[in-house]
């Protein structure tokens, strides 16, 4: 079983560059002609927010263009840059976006898998929280997980990651303690995912695994002073593969978007190491 995991897509309306320099449309569709060239093909692709820049319809519209061409099953978490309720207009068929009431949160199997999806959004502030309402919803869920491998998604980090000005922008807290505590009362949690940070992160997290995944455009500079100025670079577009069997659990692939030269044998056709 396979999960690909995409995050903070940042997508734009046509033509227009993020922070004047970057063509997440152009990234976006690289990304999804790289998972569409998967063999074996993931079951699902997870995207785990920031999906538009501004919330703004038509960027959602765009998403929507972008992502058409994918030949996987698709789910979508909102983060910071996104709007419940314009998210929801751009895809009414999604049932699971439509589920959560004031939340855009949702359980859905993947396999075996169980992935809960977390909403992390405070409207108008780029930090995250989970507040009473969705950790009781989560603890629902998590209840009726009972057994089931999960993954629970969320698109703010619920951790430090010691680079300065994105910790300012992090899961609060309070919230992440709670969801630490929740986490370490269900065992079978294979991982909590996130993004926001622009980057591969893994950290020991409520008795599991959490981690953060780069972009498919932009990154954001690893600089781990504690005055870092927020800054990105165009360091290789990538994602992860989240490959689960039941012997072993999850293990995370980090995969680039781009094809890099080769594949060259390590071995002579008759077999001797090529020296
Ligand atoms: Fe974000």
């Amino acid at each position: 079983m396979l999960l690909a995991q995409i995050s903070d897509l940042h997508i734009k309306r046509p033509g227009a560059l993020a922070y004047r320099r970057v063509d997440t449309g152009a990234a976006l569709a690289r990304c999804v002609a790289a998972l569409n060239a998967l063999e074996p093909r993931p079951d699902a692709v997870i995207m785990t927010g920031d999906l538009v820049d501004q919330g703004d319809p038509e960027q959602y519209a765009h998403l929507k263009h972008l992502l058409a061409p994918l030949e996987i099953p698709y789910f979508l978490l909102v983060g910071n840059h996104d709007e419940r309720a314009a998210l929801r207009a751009a895809f009414p068929e999604r049932v699971e976006l439509h589920s959560g009431g004031e939340f855009v949160h949702y359980a859905v199997d993947v396999g075996p898998l169980r992935v809960i999806a977390l909403d992390s959004l405070v409207p108008g502030r780029s930090a995250g929280t989970l507040c009473d309402a969705r950790l009781a919803w989560l603890a629902t869920q998590l209840d009726a997980a009972r057994g089931k491998p999960t993954v629970v998604a969320l698109h703010h980090p619920p951790f430090a990651c010691g680079i300065g000005h994105m910790d300012a922008l992090r899961l609060d807290q309070a919230a992440a303690d709670r969801l630490a505590a929740l986490v370490a009362r269900h065992p079978n949690v294979e991982r909590v995912i996130c993004g926001h940070v622009h980057r591969p992160m893994f950290v020991r997290f409520g008795g599991t695994i959490a981690s953060a995944v780069p972009a498919p455009a932009h990154q954001v500079r690893l600089d781990l002073r504690e005055d870092a100025p927020s800054a990105f670079v165009m360091e290789a577009p990538a994602y992860a593969l989240h490959r689960y069997d039941p012997a072993t659990g999850i293990v995370t692939h980090h995969a680039y978007v781009d094809q890099a030269d080769g594949p060259y044998p390590f071995y002579e056709p008759e077999g001797a190491l090529i020296d």
